[in-house]
């Protein structure tokens, strides 16, 4: 589990006022200093902020998503609260090395970034880090990262990236496929795979079509991290609308 440094509590302790500790993050009394109880659901918060996670899906959870009349949604809701529940940010021991990620293949609007996000959500709440990235945005973000005036250097967003004890790519094949792209997405990857690291990864495409846009070799990375999870063809968007109309 990540440590949490000081920097985040006492940014927590800025934001909000807590009545029992008037802020401060701890109680003192006759017996001594403890830390106060919101000083865990502060620090969640933070964590929470930073993994950026889109204001349209900030509220998307596990609960949320609806199974009714759909074995397959049902299915997919259970196997993710199974990897919720299990879920380690580094498998350390060689013997255990295996698929501590998924892989949400699936139509749009078949609700893959509401799942993906959703563990995002309640890995944080565990205790964990984690990070969202739209992989077209993460791209652009590295791309711009090498002009001196940018906020952030490469080697910083890199860093985020191989930190995070979770980290949801968003999207991939969404991308326009050049090889400065492929080069790029073959390091983010492979340092999370190198390291045993947990990663979601949401696509539209199938494996064959995903191996034809971002090769073979980062594909092939991806079945050896991530556990296949299909995802129904339906879009959830469409349908909504229809049933309002
Ligand atoms: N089973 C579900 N229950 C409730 N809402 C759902 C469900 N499936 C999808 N949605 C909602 O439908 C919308 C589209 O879902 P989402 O954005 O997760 O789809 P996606 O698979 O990521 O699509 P795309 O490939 O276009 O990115 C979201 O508002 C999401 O919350
Ligand atoms: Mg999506
Ligand atoms: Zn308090």
């Amino acid at each position: 589990m990540a440590k949490e440094q000081n920097s985040e509590t006492s940014a927590a302790t800025e934001e909000s006022v807590c009545p029992e500790c008037g802020g401060t993050g701890f109680i003192v009394d006759e017996r001594g200093a403890r830390p106060c109880k919101c000083r865990g659901t502060q620090v969640a918060q933070i964590r929470l902020r930073r993994a950026r996670i889109p204001p349209r899906f900030m509220g998307k959870t596990l609960r949320s998503f609806q199974i009714t009349r759909s074995p397959e949604r049902r299915h997919i809701r259970e196997c993710v609260e199974n990897y919720v529940k299990s879920f380690t940010p580094r498998t350390l021991n060689p013997e255990e090395v295996s698929s501590n990620g998924l892989l949400l293949i699936g139509a749009v609007g078949s609700g893959k970034t509401h799942i993906a996000v959703a563990i995002l959500r309640e890995v944080i709440e565990r205790g964990f880090t984690g990070r969202y990235w739209n992989i077209v945005d993460l791209l652009d973000e590295l791309r711009a990262s090498f002009d001196p005036n940018s906020p952030a250097a490469a080697w910083e967003i890199m860093e985020e990236i191989e930190g995070a004890d979770l980290l949801v790519l968003d999207d991939l094949g969404a991308e326009a496929p050049t090889g400065w792209v492929h080069d790029r997405l073959y390091q983010i990857i492979n340092r999370r795979y190198e390291d045993n690291r947990p990663t979601i990864v949401t696509t539209n495409l199938e494996l064959r079509d995903l191996a034809d846009q971002i090769g073979s070799r980062i594909t092939s990375r991806l079945c050896e991290m991530c556990m296949h999870v299909p995802f129904p063809n339906v879009d959830w968007r469409r349908k909504r609308m229809m049933e309002n109309s």
